[in-house]
């Protein structure tokens, strides 16, 4: 069943064109890596596809009572609230009872014991952990994940990686971690052609596109700056 797509999505910042004619679709149970140099419009992509940016043309459609939970690269908080108060935030009255044991687990998983410091006296990688809390907090059909595992040591990027392994719902994420990346997908979406970094798993979609050239071109065509798409199933 499809969860989320994008069509026909153009977006662009002044001069420079990040997405031209592309298409993405999300399905249940799929976990996307989307891959790319600096700059080539992935964060970009993955505010569009949570809904917090707009393309300038195209549609975005999500499916029936999907909660979608985002993880921004570089998230903002209110400098004055506690780290707790953050993560409990948007909650209802009634809910947070129940909640606020996970919320602090979930916290001194990623660090942050101290419950009651003001978000505007974290570092930013704290605020990311923080952000970070927040988005697992509770179910989600569809998570967003922008390099979730920037600012997170070992520890916790192995925690990240077997809590997003056993996650039974669909996922996009933007790593720049090969081996987390292969951890934890089953497709990985290239943004701009010029990025092919040299690991067992680029290799392996080279050699993929090799024997797909065609088809390959067509999805080119079809998906302008989305050049293509990869499973690593097959
Ligand atoms: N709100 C914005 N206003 C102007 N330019 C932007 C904005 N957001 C992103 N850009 C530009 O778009 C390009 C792509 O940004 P981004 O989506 O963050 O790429 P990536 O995540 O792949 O590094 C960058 O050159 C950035 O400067
Ligand atoms: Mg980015």
């Amino acid at each position: 069943m499809n969860l989320l797509s994008l069509e026909q999505a153009q977006k662009s910042y002044g001069e420079k064109v990040l997405l031209k004619q592309a298409n993405f679709y999300l399905n249940e149970g799929e976990k996307v890596g989307i891959i790319g140099i600096n700059g080539t419009g992935k964060t970009t992509l993955l505010r569009i596809l949570a809904g917090t940016e707009v393309p300038d043309e195209g549609s975005r459609t999500v499916a029936n009572h999907v909660v979608l939970h985002f993880l921004e690269q570089n998230p903002q908080m209110p400098a004055d609230m506690s780290v707790l108060e953050y993560v409990l935030q948007g909650e209802k009255e009634e809910d947070r009872w129940i909640l606020e044991p996970d919320a602090k687990t979930l916290l001194m998983t990623f660090e942050l014991n101290d419950f009651n410091q003001p978000c505007g006296q974290l570092s930013g990688g704290q605020k990311k952990r923080a952000a970070l809390a927040k988005t697992l907090l509770r179910p989600a059909d569809i998570l967003i994940l922008d390099e979730p595992t920037n600012h997170l040591d070992t520890k916790m990027a192995d925690w990240l990686e077997d809590y997003l392994r056993r996650y039974r719902g669909a996922m996009i994420m933007v790593t720049h971690d090969r081996y987390f990346l292969d951890q934890v997908t089953n497709r990985i979406t290239e943004l701009d052609h010029a990025s092919y970094i040299h690991t067992r798993q680029i290799i392996r979609a080279i050699c993929k596109k090799r024997q797909n050239e065609s088809k390959m071109k067509i999805l080119q065509q079809q998906n302008g700056r989305i050049c293509y798409e990869l499973s690593w199933n097959g």
